[in-house]
């Protein structure tokens, strides 16, 4: 029996697909590598912009086809989307050969669905949120050397325009003695890289009757070196309002602490920060920066930043230009403001009309591209410390890897590399990609 999923969305959703898969293995499946020899094909969805959205109902309509062919395939739609006010009566009313509907806070139900639905032809749809997630599944970890660790779910910020603390609940965190358990066995697996993943790491233990906090659990697994060896930890999402000194501290003490950190501005403009109830204004939010370099020199700092937020003036506009002249972000995701049925922002009169937003992404994006050029110009030359971590596939024989900043590097090495740190000196950069070479020392 095979399986096949289809994930949408960030690295949460990739993550939550690494546990379906652990699942789905549990009970006898095996992965394929097409819808066409799937006996359960799973959707994961995303639906924090409406692009995604139609995307996935599309693909979901596509497998009627397929059902009609094969009565015994099962269907799965999970995560975000399907947790959406009225999704579930939308999803049987339109796509009635679905057979199973989970949320994002119940995904243990699945082994108990499949069985259900392959044995008595049962449909199961169930959106709860159970909240009992203790990290007991077999997770199916698909990107060695790095693993993903989840240390908080949900969120509580509710920023207008945003979806996810509805469809992903209230904020709660894994203790910090569970989540080191998991840190100590993936370490000694072989895993090279850990990747800390909530929508805001720095509120971490808001909740916790132990006190824990963030610096806490970053220190914690920061001591691990002396043990395991070396490794890297990364962390994500960091929302500048909760991103204290202490934490700044602590990642530019301990070397396994990535110097990196993804920091979402969303908008350059006070204003519009306030309608987006964001809690800092365009100056904190620059200063915060200039205390991380300040600590962190070589730290490469990423965002997220949205344009066309109902009411975003040209000079609003401009001001997210300016800011990002000055953040000098490595990188940076650039989104178009799409509205989210049952949020804030939603309702605000001023909406901003498409022609105005597409000119604005373009002029966003060609303003990002100049900073990274210029940062990707600057390390061309220098040699940085890079773990070997996948294949290329666009060229043969090329491996790729990230810098401790978080920069993308290819050079030419043995996939047997894999998993290992090597020291790759730049030799040319093209915008956002950097070709380089391996050195050895003498
Ligand atoms: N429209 C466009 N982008 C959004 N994001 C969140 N909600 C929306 C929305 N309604 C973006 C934010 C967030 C990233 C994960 O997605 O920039 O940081
Ligand atoms: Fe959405 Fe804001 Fe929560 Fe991030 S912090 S998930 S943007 S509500």
């Amino acid at each position: 029996m095979n399986y096949f999923i289809h994930t949408y969305g960030c690295q949460m959703n990739v993550h939550d697909s690494e546990k379906i898969a652990g699942i789905l293995q549990s009970i006898g499946y095996i992965e394929c590598d097409s819808v066409d020899k799937a006996d359960i094909v799973v959707f994961n969805t995303c639906c924090i912009r409406e692009t995604a959205e139609k995307k996935i109902y599309g693909h979901i309509g596509q497998l009627k086809k397929l059902k009609i062919k094969n009565r015994n395939l099962i269907i799965v739609v999970c995560g975000c989307m399907s947790q959406q006010d009225g999704a579930v009566e939308s999803i049987k009313k339109s796509y009635p050969y679905v057979d199973i509907v989970l949320g994002t806070a119940n995904l243990e139900m699945l082994k108990d669905a499949v069985l259900q639905v392959s044995k008595h032809r049962k449909k199961f749809f169930n959106v709860d949120f159970l909240n009992t997630r203790e990290e007991d599944f077999s997770i199916s970890r698909t990107s060695y050397p790095n693993a993903w660790v989840n240390i908080a779910y949900g969120c509580n910020n509710f920023c207008t325009y945003c979806i996810v603390p509805y469809v992903r609940g209230r904020e709660h965190s894994r203790p910090i003695r569970d989540i080191l358990k998991e840190v100590k066995s993936l370490l000694e697996e072989g895993y090279k890289e850990i990747t800390l993943l909530g929508q805001n790491v720095n509120s971490y233990g808001h909740g916790l009757e132990t006190g824990e906090n963030f610096a806490m659990l970053l220190t914690e697994i920061g001591k691990l070196e002396e043990t395991y060896g070396k490794f890297r930890l990364r962390f994500m999402t960091s929302h500048p309002k909760d991103l204290s000194d202490e934490v700044i501290n602590v990642v530019s003490k301990y070397p396994v602490i990535c110097n990196n950190i993804h920091l979402p501005v969303q908008s350059g403009s006070t204003e519009i920060l306030r309608r987006m109830n964001r809690r800092y204004t365009r100056e904190k939010y620059l200063e915060l920066i200039s205390k991380v370099r300040a600590k962190m020199p070589d730290v490469g700092i990423t965002t997220d930043i949205m344009v066309g937020f109902p009411g975003e003036t040209e000079q609003d506009f401009e001001d997210t230009l300016d800011l990002v002249r000055q953040a000098k972000y490595s990188s940076a995701f650039c989104f178009v403001y799409s509205r989210r049925k049952g949020t804030p922002a939603d309702k605000m009169e001023d909406q901003i009309p498409y022609k105005v937003k597409q000119s604005r992404i373009t002029r966003l994006l060609a303003c990002q591209n100049e900073v990274t050029k210029e940062i990707s110009a600057q390390m061309v030359g220098n040699t940085y410390e890079v773990l070997v971590e996948g294949a290329n596939f666009h060229y043969q024989g090329v491996m790729c890897g990230r810098t401790e900043s978080g920069r993308l590097v290819n050079f030419k090495c043995d996939s047997k590399m894999i998993g290992q740190f090597v020291n790759v000196k730049i030799d040319k950069a093209k915008s956002a990609t950097l070709w380089g070479s391996i050195v050895t020392e003498e």
